[in-house]
């Protein structure tokens, strides 16, 4: 099983006289150990990616093949923990070590100490299948830790342990299937290049709601369905996927942070623990699974940390939760493809980026979806991936690569981000394919008037576009009194409703119903100033300087107080479009 390096060139090494190796072993690097992935075979010699710093390898150092493939440890204790690409528990490590992290640490990703106290949810003598629940942990004050069969298991309970505690690494439970016995423990082990096994895959019917309005009303994304974030340097991607891991409505957050800036592992590291999950008060991290990646860590371990991070978010998924993984940013991940393509000298295709790159991306976003379970229950991984094309072009290839998979497109604009309008989403270039499937829930759960409203306000939005054109040739007093009334709408539009201040208390989260009052005062008020002027009234006489005023309000408004300050609103609508009546008589 032993092999000897024969060439190291930065992440990438080759090795001789592994006979019985094959594509994707795990192989022990050097003396010290490293953990390097086998990418390649010929003969007896291996190509492999090591996942850690290979300075100070020497030609000649002894290599391992351990004959498994890259897995993931998967047990209570993985929610509130940080891991860089390969599962090592950075936030253990850095305590040990410091910020530098050696080459060669050996870390459990889960302490084989800690107890847990677990509770039986089956007997002995029941007949269970892969993925049935036998157990339940308290794994942090937001998650019950579903103890499952595992994949590829089944048979008849012969033992159960009792109520107690217990540690990842104790038997809890034996099965018996045709005689052959198997003992499940807490802590099981999945390759995370493959996807965990599904009975059935449902198509995406409920909204993940995020409480971000531009995202909520015209480009929701489904649970269990895919989007991307693209969007030049700047323009507001982290920003996005932090406050998609605050208020989305998802159970669990899996957060993939590969950062290209040296000081953004510290900035993941002090910022994370520190959110809050705003529903309960507790700390986000006790619903939260950490990956942190930057650039002077192994690109190799880059490459892996995506893998990691959904093969986490199918393991809870399979517990009956909704999960949303965001990954910030993918473009990160695809340069570290490229990079130890480019040491493989294997033949470049767009930009130097391998000819593989659209398959590896698409095969990353197809592990999104919402799953059937098990009796009858469901759970879903949602796939959030932020793009940073340079320049903001997003002719490159890792964004068509994911526009070609995704279902939604956040499309993120510098000159909206340049004049502060944020999120920088652009309402005339983004797009969200789950629409349709989505109206019926937000008729059913919101109102039956919501697609209405939405395909009216955002006919409002692109009408805006078109007079903005002509009015540059003719002159804003040339315009129709129609289409000077289309312009001052879309503004409240734009100000009011799509712009929203993540750092604003209030304003950072809109629940639906907040939002389809709004839509709705919004609708009103245009739909009355529209009768005034077919009465003949003309815009600069209609006196809503107040109105708006108070349109401006709702934002900053609290979600109890919302009603009241809208029913004064309609009122104070109801009267102008009396007075233009009054008018349009005399
Ligand atoms: N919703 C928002 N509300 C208020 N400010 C925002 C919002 N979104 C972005 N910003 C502002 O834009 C800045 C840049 O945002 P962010 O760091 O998310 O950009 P990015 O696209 O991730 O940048 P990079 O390319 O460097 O990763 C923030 O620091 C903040 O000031
Ligand atoms: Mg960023």
């Amino acid at each position: 099983m032993g092999g000897r390096i024969v060439s190291v060139s930065g992440s990438v090494i080759i090795a001789d006289d592994l006979e019985n190796a094959k594509m994707n072993d795990i192989i022990l690097v050097g003396d010290n150990g490293l953990i390097g992935e086998i990418i390649k075979m010929d003969g007896s010699r291996a190509i492999a990616q090591v996942y850690e710093d290979t300075s100070g390898l020497r030609l000649g150092e002894k290599v391992i093949n351990t004959g498994n493939p890259l897995s993931v440890e998967l047990a209570p204790g993985l929610i509130g923990s940080i891991f860089d690409g390969v599962q090592r528990p950075l936030d253990l490590i850095m305590k040990k070590e410091g910020v530098f992290i050696k080459s060669g640490i050996k870390m459990n990703a889960i302490d084989r100490t800690k107890k847990w106290h677990f509770k039986p949810k089956a007997n002995a003598d029941d007949d269970v299948e892969a993925g049935q629940e036998i157990g339940e942990v308290k794994e942090s004050s937001l998650v019950k830790h579903k103890i499952l069969v595992p994949p590829g298991s089944k048979g008849k309970i012969k033992k159960i342990a009792d109520e107690g505690d217990y540690t990842v690494e104790d038997v809890i439970a034996v099965l018996e299937d045709n005689g052959k016995k198997t003992e499940i423990k807490m802590l099981t082990k999945w390759p995370v290049r493959v996807s965990r096994p599904v009975k059935e895959k449902l198509p995406p019917m409920i909204p993940l709601l995020t409480g971000q309005r531009v995202i909520d009303t015209f480009f929701p994304v489904a649970m269990g369905g895919s989007a991307a974030i693209p969007g030049p340097f700047g323009a507001g991607k982290t920003v996005i996927s932090h406050q998609l891991a605050k208020w989305s409505d998802a159970d669990i957050i899996v957060y993939c942070g590969a950062g290209e800036r040296g000081n953004e592992m510290t900035e993941i590291l002090t910022t994370f623990p520190e959110l809050k999950d705003q529903k309960s008060g507790k700390p986000l991290m006790d619903r939260t699974v950490l990956i942190a990646n930057t650039s002077n860590m192994p690109v190799a371990a880059r490459e892996a940390s995506v893998y990691t991070a959904v093969t986490i978010a199918e393991y809870y998924r399979d517990m009956g939760y909704n999960v949303a993984l965001m990954a910030d940013s993918t473009s990160r991940w695809a340069e570290a493809l490229r990079e130890i393509s480019g040491r493989l000298e294997e033949m470049p295709g767009e930009e130097g980026y391998p000819a593989y790159l659209a398959r590896r991306i698409g095969e990353f976003y197809e592990r999104a979806g919402m799953v059937k379970l098990p009796g009858g229950k469901t759970g879903s991984v949602t796939v959030i991936g932020a793009v940073s094309p340079a320049g903001g072009d997003i002719s490159e290839p890792v964004s068509q690569s994911t526009l070609r998979v995704v279902r939604v497109f956040w499309a993120l604009d510098a000159a909206l981000a340049n004049a502060r309008h944020f999120p920088s989403i652009n309402w005339l270039n983004s797009y969200s394919l789950y629409t349709d499937n989505l109206d019926q829930w937000y008729r059913k759960n919101i109102d039956n008037d919501w697609p209405d409203l939405r395909e009216k306000m955002m006919s409002l939005l692109q009408k805006e576009a078109e007079i903005n054109e002509i009015a540059q040739l003719v002159g804003y007093d040339a315009l129709p009194e129609k289409d000077k009334l289309v312009l001052d709408v879309a503004k409240i539009i734009r100000e009011d409703y799509l712009q929203q201040n993540a750092f604003d208390d209030i304003d950072t989260y809109s629940s639906t119903n907040k939002e389809h009052i709004m839509l709705e005062i919004i609708q009103l008020l245009y739909s009355t100033e529209e009768k005034m002027m077919d009465q003949g009234v003309t815009l600069d006489k209609i006196d809503n300087k107040d109105i708006k005023q108070l349109i401006a309000r709702i934002r900053y408004t609290k979600e109890d107080e919302v009603s009241s300050l809208s029913k004064d609103i309609e009122n104070k609508i109801a009267r102008i479009g009396k007075k233009g009546a009054l008018h349009g008589k005399s």
